[in-house]
């Protein structure tokens, strides 16, 4: 039986905002599977970034258990916590996230620094591994403001594979780019799939889900719709199709 990476089971999420309390998620429960490409759907405000933030362990739930990888994340001390973020969790933003003045190659040794196991020129070798996954062998040297949206989005994505993550979680990663672009990036998370990297992708574009195996429909903090995508699209076959840019 493929193992299970995450399990929530009746997950709730509270904030208190003055004598008011929002109720961001109200009792999910939901598995993902190793190799699973599953993506979070839901108008905005339903709830899907404070749901992928507990996935990640950026945040904790009012009340609910989660498990990842088997383990309950109630359970593990700070130290533990860190640890899995760093080394098991790769996390892409919809603004990339990246230090303005410092080299792509840079930006993706960063989370390595915090790393004692890794020496300065393993984590040379990792990054520079890393850019050639996705692309960007050749703009090593550029800080961001030198690439475009979506080379940024590539630092981002070579960035959280250095740890070589069991799992990717990725929010509206694709919020600030335009069509092509978009499915070039698509493209890219297939292939790391391919891989056998679990990614979880937040998004509230229906055009994006069809490139995943799975979709979860979230709706005022409620599972709406959980289903397996039957007819899965290549995001390098639609690419093909689309009218060639003029330079
Ligand atoms: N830190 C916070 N404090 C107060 N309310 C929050 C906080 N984060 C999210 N919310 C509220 O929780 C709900 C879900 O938000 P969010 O998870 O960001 O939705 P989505 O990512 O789907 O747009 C919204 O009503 C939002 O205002
Ligand atoms: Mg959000």
């Amino acid at each position: 039986m493929t193992k299970e990476i995450i399990k929530i089971e009746d997950l709730k999420r509270e904030f208190i905002m003055g004598t008011e309390t929002v109720h961001a998620l109200r009792g999910i429960s939901f598995s993902i599977k190793e190799g699973e490409f599953v993506t979070i759907m839901g108008s905005s405000g339903s709830g899907k970034s404070t749901m992928l933030n507990i996935l990640g362990c950026l945040d904790q739930p009012t009340s609910g258990i989660y498990e990842i990888d088997g383990v309950r994340v109630k359970d593990l001390s700070r130290n533990e916590l860190a640890t899995i973020r760093n080394e098991k969790i790769g996390f892409i933003f919809q603004s990339y996230n990246l230090l303005a003045r410092t080299s792509a190659l840079e930006n993706v040794e960063l989370p390595l620094l915090y790393n004692s196991k890794v020496s300065t020129q393993e984590r040379r070798e990792r990054a520079i591994k890393a850019l050639d996954m996705v692309g960007l062998s050749d703009r090593m040297d550029h800080t961001p403001s030198q690439l475009s949206g979506g080379q940024q989005q590539r630092v981002a994505i070579a960035r959280s594979l250095v740890n070589n993550p069991v799992m990717i979680l990725a929010d509206e990663a694709t919020g600030n780019l335009d069509t092509r672009t978009s499915y070039e990036i698509m493209s890219l998370f297939q292939d790391l799939n391919k891989q056998g990297i679990t990614i979880t992708f937040v998004t509230h574009e229906s055009d994006i889900a069809k490139f995943s195996n799975r979709t979860v429909v979230l709706k005022d903090g409620k599972i709406m719709q959980d289903y397996n995508n039957l007819n899965v699209q290549s995001a390098a076959e639609q690419l093909a199709k689309l009218p060639k840019q003029e330079d």
